[in-house]
C-alpha cells in the first residue's frame, strides 16, 4: 500500500496534482482513491463533477473509473458515526454555558474532528487493505500540518491526562451536580474517546514509514510561496515524514513570445534555482502552466503527464529524511547527510532563522524551527558521512563560521 500527501500553500494546485496523479496510477492498474481533507471541497469540480452527486453521497467514495475513487469527507455524516457521545457531551457543554442550542451544537465541532476522522479512514484502509493507493489532497499548509500532528498529540494526552481525567470525573461527578450547572463529562464520553484512539492506533506508525508514506510539496515559482514551503518542508522533516519530490506548478512555458512576460520567465527560474537550494537533495518536478484551467478527466491526464512524464508516481523519488534536528543537553544538533565532503570546503552562515551552509558552488538553505532560531552559537563538526551542527546560547551568542 502507498499513501501519499500533497501539500502545500493555498491555491498552488494541490487538488489538481493530487487528481492527476490519481488518474495516472489508476490507469496503471492500481485501486486508488484520493480523499479531500479540505474543508472547502474541490474534488468534485476539478473533475467537473455534479456537486448534488457528492451531497447525496454522505462523504463515502465516488468511484470515477474502474479503479479510481474520490472521497471527501462529510463533518456530519462523521460525527453521528464516529462522534456522537463526544459531540453530546460538548454540545450539552457549551448549551449550559447560556449558549443557543444550534450554535452549541455547531461550537461542539472542535478543530481537528475532521482530521482525527481521516485518520480513521486512512487506518481503516490499511487495515482492510480496501485500496492499493491512497492520495490525500490536504488543506493548506497551516491545517494539513496539525493534521500530522495529531497522532502525537493524541499519544500524549491519551498517556498523561486522559486516565487521570476519568478517574476525577468519575469521583466528582456526585459532588459536582450539588455545586454547578456545568455537566461533568460521562463514562461514555470517556470511553467514546477511547474507542476513538484504539481505532487510531497505529496510524503514526503508517505516517511515518517511507516504505508506505511520502509527501510531495506542491508550490509555485513565487517568493512568498516559496517561503511557505521550505516552512511546510522543516515541519514535516521534523515530524519525521519523507517528502520525496517538491512539484513546482505553473513555470511558464519556455515557448511564451510575448515581451510582457519577459519579467515573469526571468523571476520564474531565478526561483527555481533557489528552490534547488533551498530542497536539494529532494528532487522537482517543474510543471508548466496550461493555457487555461484544469478541470476535467482529460486535463488531469495531461497534467499528470506533465508532472511524471516517463516516471511512475508511486516510486519513491527520495527515501531519506534530508536532515534531523536533535535536541541536546545546552542546545541543539541539526544532523545533515553530505557524503564526499571535505571540511576546508564547508561554509557557514546563520541569518537569524535560516542556516546557509555553503559547499563549494553549492548552497543549501535550511529554515531552522522557532527554539533553534534564537541560538547563536554554532559550531560544527564533520562525522564519516554527516555534517553535525551544534546550535547553543543565547540570543547575545556571537556567530561563529
Ligand atoms: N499547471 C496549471 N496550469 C493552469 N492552471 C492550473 C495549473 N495547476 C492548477 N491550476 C488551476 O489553478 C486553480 C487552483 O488549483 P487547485 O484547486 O488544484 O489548487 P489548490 O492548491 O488545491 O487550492 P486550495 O488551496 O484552494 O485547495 C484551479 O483552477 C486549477 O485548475
Ligand atoms: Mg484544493
Amino acid at each position: 500500500m502507498r499513501i501519499i500527501l500533497f501539500a502545500g500553500k493555498g491555491g498552488v494546485g494541490k487538488t489538481s496534482v493530487a487528481a492527476a496523479t490519481g488518474i495516472k496510477t489508476s490507469q496503471m492498474g492500481h485501486k486508488t482513491v484520493v480523499m479531500s481533507l479540505d474543508v472547502a471541497h474541490s474534488l468534485a469540480d476539478i473533475f467537473d463533477l455534479d456537486r448534488g452527486l457528492l451531497d447525496q453521497n454522505k462523504g463515502q467514495p465516488i468511484k470515477i473509473n474502474s479503479k479510481l475513487w474520490i472521497q471527501e469527507l462529510d463533518i456530519q455524516e462523521e460525527i453521528q458515526r464516529y462522534w456522537g457521545d463526544i459531540h453530546a457531551y460538548l454540545s450539552s457543554l457549551f448549551n449550559t454555558a447560556g449558549l443557543d442550542e444550534v450554535l452549541a451544537e455547531e461550537l461542539a465541532i472542535l478543530p481537528g474532528m475532521e482530521e482525527i476522522s481521516l485518520l480513521l479512514y486512512i487506518n481503516q484502509y490499511v487495515r482492510e487493505r480496501k485500496f492499493d493507493v491512497v492520495l490525500l489532497d490536504c488543506a493548506p499548509t497551516g491545517e494539513s500540518l496539525r493534521f500530522i500532528s495529531i497522532p502525537t498529540t493524541l499519544e500524549w494526552y491519551m498517556n498523561k491526562i486522559f486516565k487521570v481525567e476519568r478517574k476525577f470525573a468519575k469521583y466528582l461527578r456526585p459532588v459536582a451536580k450539588r455545586v454547578t450547572d456545568v455537566p461533568l463529562p460521562g463514562d461514555d464520553y470517556f470511553q467514546a474517546i477511547e474507542d476513538l484512539y484504539n481505532k487510531l492506533k497505529g496510524v503514526d506508525k503508517i505516517l511515518v514509514d517511507p516504505a508506505t508514506t511520502s509527501v510531495r510539496l506542491v508550490t509555485n515559482p513565487e517568493k512568498v510561496v516559496l517561503k511557505e514551503t521550505q516552512r511546510a518542508f522543516m515541519y514535516f522533516c521534523l515530524y519525521k515524514m519523507s517528502i520525496d519530490a517538491i512539484i513546482m506548478n505553473r513555470m511558464l512555458p519556455g515557448n511564451v513570445q510575448d515581451t510582457y512576460f519577459n519579467d515573469w520567465i526571468t523571476r520564474q527560474q531565478h526561483h527555481l534555482e533557489k528552490a534547488k537550494n533551498y530542497f536539494s537533495p529532494v528532487p522537482i518536478f517543474p510543471v508548466n502552466l496550461f493555457g487555461g484551467e484544469v478541470i476535467g478527466y482529460g486535463h488531469l491526464e495531461r497534467l499528470a503527464d506533465e508532472i511524471y512524464g516517463a516516471k511512475n508516481p508511486l516510486e519513491r523519488f527520495f527515501k531519506e529524511n534530508p536532515y534531523q534536528f536533535i535536541k541536546e543537553n545546552n542546545g541543539y544538533r541539526l544532523k545533515l547527510k553530505l557524503p564526499f565532503v571535505l571540511k576546508k570546503d564547508i561554509d557557514l552562515n546563520k541569518r537569524y532563522d535560516e542556516l546557509v551552509v555553503r559547499i563549494g558552488g553549492f548552497k543549501r538553505h535550511i529554515l531552522l524551527p522557532r527554539q533553534v532560531a534564537p541560538l547563536n552559537s554554532v559550531t560544527a563538526k564533520l562525522e564519516e558521512e554527516y555534517l553535525n551542527i551544534f546550535f547553543s546560547g543565547g540570543n547575545h551568542g556571537r556567530e561563529k563560521g
